[in-house]
């Protein structure tokens, strides 16, 4: 199982069935099961005779450390039933590439090659099906094809959706296969509790940067990788997902919705008018307290009598206790970074703001790291993430960020009881 310390093996100890049908994406799902071992998972690969005319067993044979299954009437198992046996083992099931024929045959439920007979023999409940499907725009946007995506949706299937751009085939539009990191991601995030299934989430993250001149401007060093962190938990915990970023380098967590911003009164005025709109809002991000009052539309120049330029400040709205007085709040999380007395600064700012959790941490040793230490401030009392902060313990950020989903779900549900 995943550690604190080690959301990269984010795998490891699942037992995965990774099939393969005929397609040019085979060659990715290579590049796909090296990740999936690299992530502690223990895979057995199943190929369709029309994977095998695109990649070979040995291949993948090589990447597994096990041999591959093929066929329906392979012998090699004493009891003669590897379809059964291969569904009893594993955690999940993962077709990638998933064809529009192999997806037709599965609308079917027919069973006449060894991948097609797993799928129908597995208990939906012990081994949930995931389809990646690849083919070519044209097959995918045809109505039989979405007929029977609706269909195997229907009957249980997970339907992983498709990628957009250039294909094999020369033509650019939907039906790509996923890519492998893609995937990775979709299977973690699969086997996340789901502890905000349906809750709408809108998070802060980043820092804000508030211009001087055109060229020049006041930010700070938030690199945003704990609100990122919080919107992919949020979303792996199956919570619809809003971020609001300040100018960060960061890529947008799969499936979150995401909103850039510059400036605090920009984050604003991206926040405040939807925060009713959602049951949670963790602000995450590190946002200036001033900003230059008038801020100059040329650049400032020097001109040499060694007089500085006076700039005077306003201070910007404070975005988390605005939402906080809301008159039907949604339930609101706080961040504080803070460089000592981190227990009494985070009770401080939990009543100053108005929220019932604020989550401390000390900035000069989060800032850019991808681990993290927290205390937890609530009405009750306080706690420490991970077990141990005070002595030193640190975690992963996305760690980190798994358990306060957790931690978030059950205050909530509290609340609400
Ligand atoms: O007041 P301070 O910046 O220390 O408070 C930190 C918390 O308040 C964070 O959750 C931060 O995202 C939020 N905040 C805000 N708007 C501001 C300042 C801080 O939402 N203008």
């Amino acid at each position: 199982m995943n550690t604190d310390n080690d959301s990269r093996r984010a795998l490891a100890g699942r037992r995965l069935v990774l099939g393969l049908s005929g397609g040019i994406a085979c060659y990715k799902s290579a590049e796909l099961l090296r990740l999936l071992v690299k992530a502690g998972a223990d895979v057995q690969v199943v190929m369709t005779e029309g994977a095998a005319q695109f990649i070979t067993p040995v291949t993948m044979q090589a990447l597994s450390n096990r041999e591959v299954f093929l066929s329906t009437w392979d012998a090699r198992a004493p009891n003669n039933m590897a379809h059964i046996n291969l569904s009893r083992e594993a955690d999940a099931l993962l077709v990638a590439p998933a064809s529009a024929d192999f997806i037709a045959r599965l609308a079917q439920g027919r069973a006449d090659d060894l991948l097609s007979l797993l799928c129908l023999a597995r208990p939906p409940g012990l081994c949930p099906l995931l389809l990646a499907p690849a083919m070519n725009r044209e097959m995918w946007a045809h109505p039989a094809t979405q007929r029977n995506v609706a269909q195997v949706a229907a009957d249980g299937a997970r339907v992983l959706g498709v990628g957009s751009g250039e294909q094999a085939c020369g033509e650019t539009g939907d039906g790509r296969m996923l890519e492998p990191e893609e995937l990775l991601d979709e299977l973690v995030a699969f086997f996340q509790p789901k502890v905000l299934a349906g809750k709408t989430v809108l998070i802060t993250a980043g820092p804000t940067f508030e211009p001087i001149d055109p060229v020049r401007g006041i930010t700070n060093h938030s690199s945003g990788k704990m609100g990122f962190a919080m919107a992919r938990a949020a979303r792996e915990a199956g919570a619809d997902v809003t971020l609001v970023a300040g100018p960060v380098h960061l890529p947008t967590p799969r499936g979150v919705r995401r909103i850039d911003v510059q400036t605090a009164q920009q984050m604003y005025d991206a926040v405040v008018p939807r925060a009713a709109a959602h049951e949670i809002f963790i602000a995450t991000a590190a946002v200036a307290d001033w900003r230059p009052a008038s801020a100059s539309d040329q650049k400032l120049k020097k001109d040499g009598s060694g007089r500085c330029p006076d700039i005077g400040f306003a201070e910007n709205p404070d975005i988390l206790a605005a939402v906080a007085r809301l008159p039907r709040p949604p339930f609101c999380v706080g961040f504080a970074a803070e460089s000592h007395d981190l227990l009494a600064h985070a009770r401080a700012k939990r009543e100053r703001k108005g929220v019932p959790l604020l989550v401390g941490n000390l900035g000069p040793a989060t800032f850019g790291r991808d681990d993290n230490a927290l205390l937890l401030v609530d009405a009750n009392g306080h706690a420490e993430l991970p077990e141990g902060a005070s002595q030193g313990a640190r975690a992963d950020k996305l760690a980190l960020a798994r358990r306060l989903m957790g931690e978030i779900a059950r205050r909530l549900a509290s609340e609400t009881a």
